[in-house]
């Protein structure tokens, strides 16, 4: 599954899954342009580059219009191609629902759900035109389990995959196709400030003994963005150790 010469939009790349993501499309021989709202990822993307992988950052907001089509605009003008869109941008802002805000809730919809509208209708008319395209987006395991305090981030969620589910519909006789990603219980930022009883119980729950990590994302997005994965279109591939059966 390798991914020379082409040119991937990966998005909430500068850490986590997406930094993840960023290092095994990098090795598999892809261009990688990571946006992200946080200037770390310049950092990050140099220290991808120092290991030989072809990767720029670009600050880029996923709910801006305006700096979605800048940034690509750029790639365009200087590749001439986007095959891969990967829209792993998401935030969480977590409260039970009768005590979150009408800010907490729009949010969560702008960045992780409405900014699927903005990064993918900015890719779309070139991968139809190419006649080949690859979509994949970051569903959760909550979509499908729900969780207390996240009727805000499982909404947008399940609604991924029901984007999903849609739009491979209109564009797989373009060669494009759309799937999206559902992560377990991944090492992240927000798990290593768990307190060690917490997170002992949670990996107790995985079948397969151990938190997941961003590599392990990492190499679900490569199958579904592979060409290799080319009869894959509109799926959810459930990555969570077996910890919640679909
Ligand atoms: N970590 C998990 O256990 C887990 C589980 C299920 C799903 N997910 C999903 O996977 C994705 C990545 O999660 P993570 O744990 O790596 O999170 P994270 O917070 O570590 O990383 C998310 C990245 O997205 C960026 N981002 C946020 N808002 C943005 C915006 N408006 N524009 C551009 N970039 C923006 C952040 O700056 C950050 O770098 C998210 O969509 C999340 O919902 C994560």
């Amino acid at each position: 599954m390798r991914l020379d010469g082409q040119v991937a939009i990966i998005t909430g790349g500068a850490r986590g899954i997406g930094e993840g993501v960023c290092k095994v499309f990098c090795a598999a021989g892809a261009t990688v342009a990571m946006w992200d709202v946080l200037g770390e990822g310049e950092k990050t993307a140099e220290k991808i580059a120092a290991t030989g992988g072809n990767i720029f950052f670009q600050r880029v907001d996923v709910t801006s219009k305006l700096q979605v089509q800048e940034a690509v605009d750029k790639i365009m003008a200087t590749y001439g191609r986007i095959d891969i869109l990967i829209n792993n941008a998401g935030i969480i802002r977590d409260r039970s629902f009768l005590k979150m805000s009408e800010t907490e809730w729009h949010t969560v919809m702008d960045v992780n759900l409405n900014s699927l509208f903005v990064t993918t209708k900015a890719v779309l008319p070139y991968m139809k035109e190419a006649g080949y395209g690859r979509i994949v987006s970051a569903s959760s395991v909550n979509a499908m389990a729900g969780a207390f305090g996240q009727t805000n981030y499982a909404a947008t969620k399940a609604a991924i995959q029901g984007f999903t589910r849609s739009l491979c519909k209109e564009v797989g006789r373009y060669g494009i196709t759309v799937n999206c990603v559902a992560p377990g219980f991944i090492k992240s930022d927000m798990s290593d400030s768990m307190p060690p009883e917490v997170l002992e119980a949670g990996i107790r729950m995985i079948p397969t003994g151990r938190i997941g990590t961003a590599e392990d994302m990492g190499y679900c997005y490569l199958f579904l963005a592979s060409k290799e994965a080319a009869f894959v279109n509109g799926i959810t591939l459930h990555a969570n150790g077996g910890a919640y059966p679909i």
